[in-house]
This record gives C-alpha cells, structure tokens and sequence, in this order.
C-alpha cells in the first residue's frame, strides 16, 4: 500500500465521521441516486459518507472498496446495524475487479491520494451498466485563501501539499475531474463548486470553519514530523496564524471544492 498522508490511527478515523457530519450540508445537495439499487463506493475509509448515503438513499445496496484493511475494519464496526445492505471490499481501486456491475458509484476525498485516478475511472466505468450515475467530490486545494498573511499557515498548507504529491496523489485532482470522466468515455458530465468564503461579516461561520481546517491540517501532522518535514512547532504556528485569522477585522477564509456528476 503507498503512503497516505492521514494516516489510519483512531483520531483520524474519528476525523473522517466528523468531517462527513460537518461537510454534509455541502455536499449532500448535489448528490441524487434516486432510482439506483446498487452503488459501488470506492476509497470508502471509515464509511463515514457511507453512513449517509444509506441514510439518504434507503433503496441502495452499498458495495464498498478501501485498500486499507484497518480502515473496512472500523467500517465494519461503525455500520454494523447497516450489515444486510452494505459490503466491504479490500482491493485497490487501480485494480478493481469485482466481476460484477452496478446502477451507480461514488467518490469522496479518495481520487486525490490514488497515484492514477483515469485508471481508476475506467476501471469503474467497467463495473457500470449503461445509464448508471456517477459522483465525484474531490479537494481544489490551491483555491484556499486567505487574509491577513499568515507565513506559517503558508508553509504549513505548501509542506502538507507537496507531501501529497510526493506520495503520488493530487491535491488538485478536482480540477481534473470533467477531464477524467470525458476521458473515460462518460457522458452527461456535469462540474459544481462548493467550499466557504466567509469573512467578519459571519464570525460564528468564520470561527467554526477555522476550528475544522484546523483539524484537518493537523490530519497530516504526525506523518510530516515523523518525515522530518516539520517540526511540531511549525505545527502550533500554523494554529496560531489561524487564530490570528480569526482576530483580524479583514479575514477572508475562501476555499472550493468540486463536484462532478456523470452517467454512463
Ligand atoms: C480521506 S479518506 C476518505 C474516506 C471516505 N470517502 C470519506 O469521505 O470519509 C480516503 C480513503 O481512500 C483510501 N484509498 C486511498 N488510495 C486508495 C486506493 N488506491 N484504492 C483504494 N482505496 C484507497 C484510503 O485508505 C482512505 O480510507
């Protein structure tokens, strides 16, 4: 298995059940499987969207593939009341073979850590039976922005992306996504943005968008001190710049994210 810059300990998978509560109201809205019976989620981690998806979608049965056994492990746990109507699978998603197909697929924060994500399209696309549905939501990472300069946010986000790289992913794999669909052979492909631009004008917003990105910046903390990447007190600067943010009376906390929805 390549490096993952989250690593698989039980704070960040208790991250990932955080993160889908909080990034939900987001995400959800694009999101349509009405019609579907089996859907194929792939990087399914904790199964923190799988959760949702079962609750939003009581039609569906849920084939789910992560190449992290620790991972399907607590997947299992956490969805154990869901057991007649979800499946874990252990496989890399640059070698899925499932030797079977599905109505619909699924894809959250997973294509940017995958090394060859039009691989993995076409792979899926394989699994799929003519007019399935299909939905991707993936990081935009250089869209973040902000004020006042804060350098060692600056040198934190550059660090933490260039370890994503470095480990073969992209951390702008949602600009690619209209790219890889069209490339797969999907058609109907349609691209959305969501994210937060938020400033002094919605402060309690501000402040609880900061407390999540900070938590998800410290996400790939231990792994970049264990690569002597960064040291553990860069790690606190970079949370007292984002407090600075927070006091400034000019803040602006922008970042998108995208979507893309396609049939076959
Ligand atoms: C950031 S987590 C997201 C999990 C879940 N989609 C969510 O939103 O909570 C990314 C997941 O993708 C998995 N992953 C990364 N590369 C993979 C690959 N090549 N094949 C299968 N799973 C992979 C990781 O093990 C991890 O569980």
């Amino acid at each position: 298995m390549a490096n993952y810059l989250h690593g698989y300990d039980s704070q960040e998978q208790q991250r990932l059940i955080d993160q889908a509560g909080f990034l939900g109201p987001l995400i959800y809205p694009f999101v349509d499987y009405s019609g579907c019976k089996k859907l194929l989620e792939v990087g399914s981690g904790v199964g923190a969207q799988t959760a949702v998806l079962l609750g939003l979608f009581p039609e569906l049965q849920i084939t789910s593939v992560d190449y992290s056994e620790a991972q399907l492990a607590k997947a299992r746990e956490n969805l154990a009341a869901y057991s007649d109507r979800v499946r874990f699978v252990s496989q890399d998603a640059q070698e899925l073979d499932l030797g079977e197909k599905f109505d619909s697929a699924f894809f959250c924060w997973a294509l940017e850590h995958i090394p060859d994500p039009q691989v993995v399209m076409h792979r899926v696309k394989a699994h799929l039976v003519p007019g399935a549905k299909i939905h991707l939501t993936e990081v935009f990472n250089s869209t973040f922005y902000y004020e006042p300069e804060l350098p060692a946010l600056t040198h934190y986000y550059r660090v933490y992306n260039q370890q994503q790289r470095d480990f073969g992913g992209n951390p702008d794999v949602g600009a690619q996504l209209g790219n890889l669909l069209a490339h797969a052979g999907f058609r109907e492909i349609e691209l959305s943005r969501s994210g937060f631009h938020l400033d002094q004008s919605q402060p309690e917003e501000l402040r609880r968008f900061v407390e999540f990105w900070k938590i998800l910046m410290k996400s790939g903390a231990p792994g970049l001190i264990e690569s002597g990447l960064l040291r553990p007190d860069e790690v606190k600067a970079m949370e007292t710049d984002l407090d600075r943010l927070l006091e400034d009376e000019n803040a602006v906390f922008f970042y998108q994210f995208v979507q893309a929805k396609a049939t076959v």
